[in-house]
This record gives structure tokens, C-alpha cells and sequence, in this order.
């Protein structure tokens, strides 16, 4: 099948978008609002941009909470969403008024950063200490309709349980990261998942 996505005329029962790039990880952003209270939630358009230096990006459907703290207090942390945190995950994407916890409120412990003022989720093993870099607005479609906006930080200090490492290396195996599929599904990365292929080099 083709579909032009100025008409959207897929005929199917539900958009299959969001289904056609995955798995899609999750970026668990915590970040502080003026008072300091802490504001959690999980973003599933969420990636790594660049490797030198660091760069990660969250997009928001709307300026929630997440994006007005980051670009406000300019900071934010990314922890890690793991298999065994997955109900905790999904307790922090309610919305609350501001002066809820949604740290506490979702079952979870709040770890101090190294380098930046919003806490890590104690429980998950990575997390990503972030300087808000810039926010790049993605105009919506229809007159009126909600932007998306690309908030983008710099890593500036990473912590990793140091349980998590193996032989010198993170064992993903053992994290077992979330991730987002299409149509409501999840995923998780499993152990006996895990490949590793050496690319091929080009004979001179
Ligand atoms: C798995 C998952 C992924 C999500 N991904 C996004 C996302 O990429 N962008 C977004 O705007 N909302 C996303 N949401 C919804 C937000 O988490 C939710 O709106 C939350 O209340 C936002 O909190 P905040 O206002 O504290 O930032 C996601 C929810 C879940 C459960």
C-alpha cells in the first residue's frame, strides 16, 4: 500500500504512524519547576542525536510540564525506563497540579545529580544529566491544532549502577530497557535478543 499524508487516506481502522519506527526508547524526564518541586513523566519521542559531544532530545505534544521546567530552569535528566519500573513509568505520565511530587507520587525515590538540580529516579540504573540546549517548534498541520516542540539538552555527567556493568561494558541484557511500540504495545529488550555483527570492511 502507499498513502499521501496530506490526505492520510491509509484506510485503516487506527493511523498506523507511531507503528512504523520502533522500538522507540524511552526518556524519563525529570526536571524541577521554579518552587523545586519535582515534575516526572515519560516521553516516548525521545533519542540520542549526537555522540561527541552528547546531545538527547525529547518532543512534547503541547508545553507540558516537562518543556516549560527544561526551558524555564534549564535542566532536565533522563533516567532510564527499565522493564521491572514499567508500572511506575506509566503512573508518572498522569497529569497533576504542580505541586504534586510526581516522583513520590508514582511510587519512586529521588536521587540526587551530579551536576545539574532535578534528581535522577533512584531505582532506574542510567540516567542522563541534561543542560536544556535549545527547543525547536514543529508547527502542527491544521490552523490551531497543538505544535510539537524538540527540546534538546546536552549531557553534561551520566550515572550507571555500577551493577550494570559487565567486562567493561553496560550489559543491556540485564537492564532490560522499555520501549515503545505502535497501537499501545511495549517491548523490552531481552538478553537472548541480543546480537552483536561486526560490519564488513571495504577491501582496498
Ligand atoms: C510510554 C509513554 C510515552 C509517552 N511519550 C510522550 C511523548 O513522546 N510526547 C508527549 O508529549 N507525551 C508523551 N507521553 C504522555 C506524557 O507522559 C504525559 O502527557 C505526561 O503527563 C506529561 O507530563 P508533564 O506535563 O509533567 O511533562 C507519553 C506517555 C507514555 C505512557
Amino acid at each position: 500500500m502507499y498513502y499521501n499524508v496530506e490526505t492520510n487516506n491509509h484506510g485503516l481502522e487506527t493511523d498506523p504512524f507511531t507503528a512504523l519506527i520502533t522500538p522507540r526508547p524511552i526518556g524519563w524526564i525529570s526536571t524541577l519547576d521554579a518552587k523545586g518541586v519535582v515534575n516526572l513523566a515519560p516521553y516516548s519521542f525521545f533519542n540520542l542525536v549526537s555522540e561527541n559531544p552528547h546531545y538527547v532530545m525529547f518532543s512534547s505534544r503541547g508545553r507540558k510540564d516537562s518543556q516549560r521546567n527544561a526551558e524555564e530552569q534549564g535542566e532536565f535528566v533522563c533516567s532510564l525506563a527499565t522493564f521491572s519500573l514499567k508500572n511506575e513509568m506509566l503512573l508518572s505520565s498522569l497529569s497533576h497540579a504542580p505541586e504534586i511530587d510526581e516522583m513520590s507520587f508514582s511510587g519512586l525515590n529521588a536521587a540526587p545529580s551530579g551536576s545539574v538540580g532535578p534528581p535522577r529516579v533512584k531505582e532506574s540504573p542510567v540516567a542522563l544529566e541534561c543542560l536544556h540546549h535549545d527547543t525547536i517548534e514543529l508547527p502542527s498541520n491544521e490552523k490551531g491544532g497543538e505544535n510539537y516542540s524538540m527540546v534538546i539538552g546536552k549531557v553534561v555527567g551520566i550515572y550507571i549502577d555500577d551493577h550494570a556493568i559487565r567486562d567493561g561494558m553496560v550489559d543491556m541484557g540485564q537492564l532490560r530497557p522499555m520501549a515503545v511500540m505502535g497501537y499501545s504495545a511495549f517491548s523490552s529488550v531481552e538478553p537472548d535478543h541480543i546480537f552483536r555483527i561486526t560490519p564488513p570492511k571495504t577491501q582496498s
